[in-house]
């Protein structure tokens, strides 16, 4: 017989698609509109705390709006200092110019999505594509792709800005040779003209190119500083008031997330964030005001998730060491031994079918996860048995394991999640979850 669901209460959604518009639908007692306002893809009308950067980018690329090429340009600044903002700002400023629009193109390229110098060249050919024809496909030799990026400059001519962010990742990834290419490209073009922006957060990432290079992108460079905490409170301040209803931050929500982010290097993107999270857990709270409280909650969950993702980008031999000192400590609740710790990598490595690295580069590993801060080693004397290290684990375990996990070369030691089964809390080891 088949079974009839009970009725549900009228206005209460039958489906997960309806239980969807249901949520959406539901007002926020927080925002006001759209919650995009606090993410980093939004390019705020006002960027406070940055108008002599803007004005130093704007002096360099205003050239092409004479008709004139900009110098090529470096922008340096730590992470979250507005880089991106500023030339983003500038760029459709610049643009909204309607006259300059036909002899001026700007391509902004993200080099951290750039696997090789292959694409990008095609990246910035195909910009200019008119046609499907005319489009640079995968598979031809570096110096066709060159060439054939060159024809489609000029086909279209003028003066081409081109924005690379985030160019020491292209350095690190694929050497300066591309840059060398790019940067004496107007040599080779007939009527197209190019200038290069780069942006960097590695101070140092000249030191690493080509003396040549070096000189052609520096033809002028602008530093940005990072925001202390009065600048970073002006930035939330502003966002806060387009984001949020009147009167829903309670005192001391923005001087917390400023407070926060300038002791983590000035970052506005790390401000926001907090912000961001902030409401979201007042919102999970049914809180009708955001307060301190969800601040440091907010905090303390950034820092979770950021311990994770780091977890998660480490090269396979440190993912198992780190692994294996989770295991031990794991089990111990106490500082465990280098050797300890050695013994523990190598028989997982081996059970994982790893050959084990030596004793030596494991040492650089521990150091390595050390300035990570997801460990801390303190050197403990043993008496006559010498001195050796102590490791103490700094990340939640019952996050990093399942993090690690995610990487199938040591799913295999993860605990088996079966289907269908509840994770449960290990009552004898709260700081585990799983089926038992
Ligand atoms: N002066 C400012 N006023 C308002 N918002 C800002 C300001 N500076 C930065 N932001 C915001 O902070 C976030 C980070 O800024 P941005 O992406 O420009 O930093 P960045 O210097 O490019 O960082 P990275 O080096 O990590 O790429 C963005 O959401 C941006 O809108
Ligand atoms: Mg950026």
């Amino acid at each position: 017989m088949p079974v009839t669901p009970s009725p549900s209460p009228p206005g209460t959604p039958s489906s997960a698609g309806e239980l969807l518009d249901a949520i959406l639908a539901q007002k926020s007692e927080l925002f006001r509109g759209s919650r995009e306002i606090l993410r980093d893809s939004y390019v705020p009308a006002r960027l406070p705390h940055r108008e002599q950067q803007i004005r130093a980018v704007a002096e360099v690329l205003a050239a092409a709006l004479r008709g004139t090429v900009p110098s090529n340009l470096l922008i340096y600044g730590k992470i979250g200092t507005g880089k991106t903002a500023v030339v983003a700002q500038v760029r459709q400023d610049i643009q909204r110019r309607a006259d300059a629009a036909e002899s001026l193109t700007f391509i902004s390229v993200n080099c951290g999505n750039m696997d090789t110098a292959y694409s990008l060249l095609q990246t910035i050919g195909n910009t200019f594509a008119k046609s499907e024809a005319d489009r640079i496909p995968t598979g031809w030799s570096l110096d066709r792709v060159q060439s054939a990026m060159a024809r489609l400059l000029d086909a279209k001519g003028g003066i081409v800005v081109l924005v690379l962010d985030e160019i020491d990742r292209l350095v690190a990834r694929s050497g300066d040779n591309v840059l060398y290419t790019l940067s004496q490209l107007n040599t080779q073009l007939d009527t197209a003209r190019l200038a290069i922006v780069g942006i960097s957060n590695d101070l140092k990432f000249t030191n690493h190119l080509d003396a040549r290079v070096r000189s052609r992108l520096n033809e002028e460079k602008i530093l940005f500083p990072p925001y202390d905490a009065v600048q970073l409170q002006d930035i939330l301040r502003d966002r806060a008031r387009e984001a949020f209803k009147e009167g829903v931050t309670d005192p001391g929500v923005i001087e917390r997330c400023a407070a926060y982010a300038a002791l983590e290097n000035g970052d506005a993107r790390r401000a926001l964030a907090l912000l961001r999270l902030a409401a979201e857990m007042a919102e999970r709270d049914h809180a009708k005001r955001i307060t301190p409280d969800h601040v440091v909650k907010a905090k303390n969950r950034l820092e979770q998730d950021i311990i994770v993702d780091c977890c998660r980008t480490l090269p396979p031999h440190c993912k198992v060491l780190l692994y294996a000192i989770l295991q031990s400590y794991e089990r111990r609740r106490n500082g465990v031994l280098t050797g300890e710790v050695y013994d523990g990598y190598r028989r997982l490595a081996e059970r994982l079918g790893l050959q084990p690295l030596h004793a030596r580069s494991i040492s650089n590993y521990v150091s390595e996860l050390e300035s990570l801060g997801l460990i801390r080693a303190t050197i403990v004397s043993r008496g006559r048995g010498g001195r050796t290290r102590e490791i103490i684990v700094d990340v939640p375990i019952s996050e990093t394991m399942p993090a690690l996990e995610e990487d199938p070369l040591l799913a295999p030691v993860g605990r088996p999640k079966p289907r269908g089964q509840m994770l449960l809390t290990n009552f004898d080891n709260p700081g585990r979850t799983g089926p038992f």
